[in-house]
């Protein structure tokens, strides 16, 4: 079977991908910051071939730490689904979350720590078990808000501005690691879910939003790499 590697596998969405490519019969890395902190990816692993552990995708020593641990361990998928709106919260908040006027360095720094160097590190650190497997893919969950064209309503700035940063990432990853490795990459839009970043107003629950990204993934190909895709298989602006 195929391996998945899962950041940000503890809650939200990543926990809701351990539990589906789990009941497909995946293997799966399932990576948290705070394992323990999670009795329900605990429980998941009790049952499956789930393999946990410890990674904060903002620290180089911890991925540096994994990716010794990996050894050569193929990885058909890394999914990247880490992530952080720092202080403050757009379910709260809505457009008063990270108006303008409020830029605060620190929070900013944090937040791109963790959602756009994350994912540069994590891929460059782990390309090579990535390129070992059969399917070749690295994906990581970025946001419409990210969409410069499609930004019509303003605010949300550290947040956009950080998932503009990845889609950027992104998009040079799937043209570089497609010619060094035959490597698929692509960022891609969960829609707007119900977890406890999305708030109890989102229009999806985790469930509809993880099995439309399963295949999302599954029907991505070379010709559909490096594109800014929604969780319903549409494409999205830049
Ligand atoms: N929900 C939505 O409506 C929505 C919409 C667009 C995009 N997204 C994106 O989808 C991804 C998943 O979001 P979600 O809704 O599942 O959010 P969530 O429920 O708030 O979960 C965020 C996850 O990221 C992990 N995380 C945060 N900082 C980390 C770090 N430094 N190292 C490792 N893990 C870290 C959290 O782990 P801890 O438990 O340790 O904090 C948690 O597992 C994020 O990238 C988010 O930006 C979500």
């Amino acid at each position: 079977m195929p391996t998945v590697l899962v950041t940000g596998a503890g809650r939200g969405l990543g926990l809701e991908f351990v539990r589906q490519y789990s009941s497909a019969g995946w293997d799966i890395v399932a990576c948290a910051r705070d394992p323990l902190r999670s009795p329900e990816l605990a429980a998941l692993a009790a049952g499956g071939r789930i393999r946990i552990e410890t990674l904060d995708v903002g620290d180089e020593a911890s991925i540096r730490a994994l990716t010794a641990r990996l050894g050569e361990r193929p990885l058909d998928v890394l999914l990247g689904c880490a992530g952080t709106m720092g202080q403050g919260s757009f379910a709260t908040e809505g457009l008063d979350f990270g108006r303008f006027g409020n830029c605060e360095p620190g929070d900013w720094a944090e937040v791109y720590r963790v959602n756009v160097i994350g994912p540069m590190l994590m891929a460059e650190a782990l390309v090579d078990n990535v390129a070992r497997s059969a399917q070749k893919k690295i994906v990581t969950l970025t946001s419409v808000v990210g969409s410069i064209a499609g930004n019509t309503i303003g605010s949300l700035y550290k947040y956009r501005a950080s998932k503009a940063a990845l889609n950027a990432v992104m998009r040079s990853l799937s043209i570089d690691l497609a010619r060094s490795h035959g490597i698929i990459a692509s960022p891609l839009h969960p829609g707007w879910v119900r977890t406890e970043m999305g708030g109890p107003h989102a229009h999806l629950d985790a469930v509809t939003s993880v099995t439309g990204m399963r295949a999302v993934i599954d029907g991505l190909t070379p010709e559909r790499a490096g594109r800014f895709w929604m969780y319903d298989g549409s494409e999205l602006p830049w």
